[in-house]
């Protein structure tokens, strides 16, 4: 008996993830047309394919229609690459991401080119390498720190920026980037030159990293000379600390210990690059996910007073489930890549299987995989009861986010003072929309507030 219900719901799912491609397909046709219409072609349509929300509704029509779609083409020039496949369908997407003999992280070349010479952990296949460095930098990153020292000083700098913003507030310069940059000052022991010089060095390294896709040769001249820099004044840090050692708990201090100790991995280079990359990955990150938490809150009313309510009654687990809610709508990467190592398939024995050719470059669309109604519950509905394992916002897999820990305190801590304030809105006009200035990465993002 309980056989036939279980393929009955599973009928029933499959039609719905048929008839939810197909209303998609529909409502994307409208979107093009309008388009047509109203003389906006090519630019328009880009604009729109932008949103998350015509994303989703792309990934839709892709995991009724092609779940696995493989087309012949290269699209990333960043990476060699042969070819490039769309994986659209929960387990397939976290298959991919499990199967690191299959599917490689490519990142390499380019870490090594921003540390001449050696490469940084996310760059690497599963190995000794791996896990020399891993193992060491969780040693010095402890878990116990999160709630030790990262947190108490973001809630208190943010509510502190928040408190002196006199009711207007431009998020990421004022806040969003602030906070991470603070945790690097205070805990990673690397400011930078400045604030505004660190938070340039790892947006511009960031995205020449992972979102230089098309790799643009003038954008690699300015990385190319942002990473010396950052390398230069890492260098300089560490020098000067074996110089004059302070007894800060910091991570520079952390791994100059783990140095004296014999770790392996832990010489002034390797302290250097784990920093560089450690460093690069938290600044930008954490900002604009901020943003694109709130910005979707902003949009979702209901969402946005439960949200409220739980900030000013500090029910803090409550509001980081709107804000991981929200992130699952509007995530910081809707994907996560690799290239296939050799010849194999994705979805085998089922009916979407697809065969991979070594070389093919793997978009796991993680986005789409959180809405899949094969294995997320009314996956359109916002709601704030979802286990957490339905979140993939920070990667999956052997590579998913070292600052995981930090991502789930740090965020909330931006932005639960803002949202604390009953009357928060967005500042009128444009102004109140993201304005990423042609950078993958939130510029400007004013709000407002009564005080
Ligand atoms: C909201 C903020 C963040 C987001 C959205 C994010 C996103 C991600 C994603 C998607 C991955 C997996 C990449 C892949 O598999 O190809 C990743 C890995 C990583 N992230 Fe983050 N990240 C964030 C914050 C941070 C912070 C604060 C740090 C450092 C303290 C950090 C350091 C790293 C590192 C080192 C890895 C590589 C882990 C490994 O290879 O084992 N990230 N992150």
């Amino acid at each position: 008996m309980s056989a036939i219900l279980a393929a009955l719901t599973t009928v029933w799912r499959v039609l719905q993830v048929w008839a939810e491609g197909l209303w998609s397909l529909v409502s994307l046709l409208g979107i093009g047309l309008r388009a047509l219409v109203t003389g906006g072609g090519a630019a328009s349509l880009a604009a729109a394919f932008a949103a998350p929300a015509t994303q989703r509704k792309a990934l839709s029509v892709l995991r009724a229609v092609w779940p696995n779609l493989r087309l012949g083409r290269s699209f990333v020039k960043a990476y060699d690459n042969s070819g490039t496949i769309i994986v659209t369908r929960h387990n397939d997407c976290l298959d991919v991401l499990n199967r690191d003999a299959d599917f490689e992280v490519v990142y390499g070349p380019r870490m090594q080119k921003l540390t001449e010479g050696r490469n940084f952990f996310l760059g690497m296949q599963p190995g000794w390498d791996y896990t020399r460095d891993t193992s060491a930098m969780r040693l010095a990153m402890r878990t116990t720190d999160v709630a030790d020292l990262i947190l108490p000083r973001a809630q208190a700098l943010a509510d502190d920026i928040v408190a002196r913003s006199g009711g207007r507030i431009d998020l990421p310069p004022q806040l969003a980037l602030q906070v991470p940059w603070d945790m690097t000052r205070h805990y990673f022991g690397t400011p930078g030159p400045d604030a505004a010089t660190m938070q340039d060095w790892t947006t511009t390294l960031f995205w020449y990293l992972f979102e230089d896709l098309g790799a643009d040769p003038e954008f690699d001249a300015k990385a190319m000379h942002q990473a010396a820099q950052f390398r230069a004044y890492l260098d300089g840090v560490i020098a000067e600390r074996h110089a004059a050692p302070t007894d800060a708990p910091d991570l520079v201090n952390r791994c100059l210990a783990l140095q004296a100790a014999g770790t392996p991995g832990m010489d002034d280079t390797g302290i250097r690059n784990n920093i560089l990359g450690l460093q690069i990955g938290a600044i930008p990150t954490i900002s604009k996910a901020a943003c694109l938490a709130l910005d979707e809150l902003l949009n979702r009313p209901d969402a946005l007073r439960g949200a409220m309510q739980a900030a000013r009654s500090d029910d803090d687990a409550r509001l980081a489930q709107y804000i991981w809610e929200a992130l699952r709508f509007n995530p910081h990467n809707p994907v996560v890549y690799r290239r296939a190592t050799r010849d194999t398939v994705v979805g085998r024995s089922t009916l979407r299987q697809q065969t991979v050719r070594q070389g093919d470059m793997v978009f796991a669309a993680t986005l789409s995989a959180m809405f899949d109604p094969l294995a997320i519950p009314h996956p359109g509905r916002f709601c704030i009861d979802r286990p957490w394992e339905t979140y993939i916002i920070w990667g999956y897999g052997m590579h998913t986010c070292f600052g995981a820990a930090i991502n789930r305190v740090v965020i909330p801590a931006i932005l639960k003072p803002l949202l604390r304030q009953k009357t928060l809105r967005r500042a009128p006009g444009a102004a109140g929309q993201i304005d990423t200035g042609g950078t993958p990465h939130p510029q400007h993002f004013h709000l407002e507030f009564d005080t």
